[in-house]
């Protein structure tokens, strides 16, 4: 098969994907934040502790969590991260999502969670424990809005790390919520978002990583549903940030397209993707930090 060809048998089976996904929307709502099951109590563990991981890993080496209070936007279906920020000596964890995937769980996952992480002072994985298991715990916060008014839902918190995971691609106004985590950053707070670029669709993902980005603006949005990706790319992000005040904003590609499907995916993109030099990047994290005095992350032991 031609290239042209194989790109027009991707566009045409990318459509159904994306009626799929709006079907999908329309029928059941917004209900599975990820590939784990509900149910699937390991699973959940394993996949908290990789993203935990991840978001260790791209925060700057000298930031120690100590004392700090930590916002996480769009947690999906658990606050475990949370259990572990506290685990580490975070003074606060608060959430804050559109959809009120997490509400249900309860204490005993995160002890499950805990008995999996090793790490932590022993003073602090206990607090984290009682906090955790304490209903309703100002330290332990979760707010579900379906306007994603960011202040709103900080409910007069302030925070010194910020951090999400898949969540910024699914958002319908991504500066806007830039914006709102603007407002209840502290001076010297540290953001980290790690933000899944590519299509979201299971069996095209695979073989079109790039399919959504093949349909013009108009024309992708006749599937508009809540949580559709965005199709914004690193450039955008890393705009919005700086015209916030922030510094030191820094997208860091972690996957790319592999070699051998890289040059078709790359052929046929819709304008303005086409002219992008970027569009071999499938994910990544965008990192931050929100300028003034209250740097003392560096004198942090
Ligand atoms: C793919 S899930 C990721 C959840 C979790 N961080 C994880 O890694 O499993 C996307 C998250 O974005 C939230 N979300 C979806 N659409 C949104 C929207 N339009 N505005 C704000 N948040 C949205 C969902 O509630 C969910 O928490």
């Amino acid at each position: 098969m031609t290239p042209a060809l194989r790109n027009l048998e991707m566009t045409i089976l990318g459509l159904g994907f994306l009626g799929l996904a709006w079907g999908k929307s329309r029928l059941n709502g917004y209900t599975t934040p990820n590939r784990v099951t509900k149910s699937d109590d390991e699973g959940k563990v394993a996949y908290l502790l990789d993203i935990f991981a991840s978001l260790r890993r791209f925060l700057p080496p000298h930031v120690d969590l100590r004392g700090r209070d930590v916002l996480e936007l769009s947690p999906g279906a658990s606050r475990g991260n949370g259990v572990l920020f506290l685990a580490l000596g975070a003074r606060s964890y608060h959430a804050i999502d559109v959809f009120d995937l997490a509400g249900g769980e309860g204490p005993a996952f995160y002890e499950q969670l805990l008995d999996h992480f090793p790490e932590g002072r022993e003073a602090d994985r206990e607090r984290a424990r009682a906090i955790a298991f304490t209903p309703g715990a100002r330290e332990f916060g979760y707010a579900v809005g379906r306007d994603f008014d960011i202040p709103r839902l900080a409910e007069g918190r302030g925070f010194d790390l910020i951090v999400s995971c898949a969540a910024f691609e699914h958002y319908d106004d991504p500066a806007q919520a830039i914006a709102g985590l603007t407002q209840v950053a502290r001076p010297g707070c540290e953001s980290v978002h790690i933000i899944d670029l590519q299509t979201h669709s299971r069996w095209i993902r695979e073989r079109d990583p790039n399919n959504i980005y093949r349909y013009p603006e108009p024309f992708y949005r006749l599937f508009r549903f809540p949580g559709q990706p965005n199709r914004q790319r690193p450039a955008d992000y890393i705009r919005n940030f700086v015209a916030k005040g922030w510094s030191d904003v820094r997208f860091v590609p972690s996957r790319t397209i592999d070699p051998a499907l890289r040059e078709l995916s790359l052929r046929g993109l819709a304008a303005p993707f086409a002219s992008l030099d970027d569009m071999s990047v499938l994910d990544g994290a965008l990192t931050a930090r929100y300028p003034g005095p209250g740097g003392d992350w560096e004198m942090a032991s």
